[in-house]
Parts: structure tokens; C-alpha cells; sequence
């Protein structure tokens, strides 16, 4: 019986983990290997701007951990510059337009992760 117990605590404990989404509608299991595969080079593996191809940059990709510049950007305004790139937004043209690779869902799902990244510096 016990076991029981325990069983469905873990069920409630994992529902609950993946199941609260960071983004509407977004979800950062699903943005993360997106991330890895087409942004990691400049951005970094943990969203700090010091990928292998940062190095070249001008200007260089901010740290996206960094709690201040998570919450001065809107959702929105993540969606436009990962779909449309740097310069829909005034940005530099080396930030590229991604939205051939994500669909609105992909761009949720990515923006979902992103705001992960600046959780993960929190703690
Ligand atoms: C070729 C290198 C490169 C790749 C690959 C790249 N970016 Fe960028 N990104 C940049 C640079 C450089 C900037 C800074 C632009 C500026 O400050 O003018 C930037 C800016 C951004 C910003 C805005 C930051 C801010 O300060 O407002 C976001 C968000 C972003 N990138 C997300 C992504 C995502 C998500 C991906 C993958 C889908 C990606 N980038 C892929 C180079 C890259």
C-alpha cells in the first residue's frame, strides 16, 4: 500500500514539473535541443553569449541568464527577433531569422526555454 502511495506522489511531482509551462504555451523540454542545435554556437550552451562562435561577434550576444534582461524582454519581443532576426528589432543582422526552422510552436517552445535559462542563474 505504501508503495502505492509513493508511486503516485512521484506521478503528482512529475506532472506537475513538466506539466507548468514557462511560456504560454510553450514548452522548454521541447525548445531545449532546438536551442542546442541552432543557437548554442553564438549564444552558448547555457544562454551566458560565449559559444564557440561568439568570439567574432560585434557586438556580442548578451548573457540571457542575467535576471535583468529576462525581465526587461517581453515574450513578444523574443518571438520577433528569433523569427524576423536582429534587424525586424533595430538589432544587429548577425542575430539571423529563424523563422524558417521554428513554427509558432517551435518559437513557444524556444522562448520557453530561454526563460529557463535565466531560472537556472537564479537558483
Ligand atoms: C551566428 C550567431 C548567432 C546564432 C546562431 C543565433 N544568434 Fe541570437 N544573437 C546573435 C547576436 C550577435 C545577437 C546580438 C544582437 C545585437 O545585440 O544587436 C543576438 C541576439 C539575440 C537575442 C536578443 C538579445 C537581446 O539583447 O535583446 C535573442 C533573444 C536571441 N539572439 C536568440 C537566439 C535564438 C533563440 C537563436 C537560435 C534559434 C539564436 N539567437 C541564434 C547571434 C546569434
Amino acid at each position: 500500500m505504501r508503495q502505492i502511495w509513493r508511486a503516485c506522489w512521484i506521478g503528482v511531482v512529475v506532472v506537475w514539473a513538466v506539466g507548468v509551462p514557462a511560456a504560454e504555451g510553450g514548452d522548454p523540454a521541447i525548445g531545449e535541443p532546438l536551442y542546442e542545435r541552432y543557437c548554442a554556437a553564438c549564444h552558448g550552451i547555457n544562454g551566458r553569449g560565449n559559444g564557440p562562435a561568439a568570439a567574432a561577434l560585434r557586438p556580442q550576444p548578451i548573457d540571457m541568464t542575467e535576471p535583468v534582461w529576462q525581465q526587461g524582454v517581453s515574450d513578444d519581443y523574443l518571438r520577433r527577433i528569433i523569427r524576423d532576426g536582429g534587424t525586424a528589432v533595430g538589432r544587429s543582422p548577425q542575430m539571423a531569422p529563424w523563422g524558417f526552422a521554428l513554427d509558432d510552436q517551435g518559437l513557444d517552445d524556444m522562448v520557453a526555454y530561454i526563460r529557463t535559462l535565466g531560472e537556472d542563474a537564479a537558483r
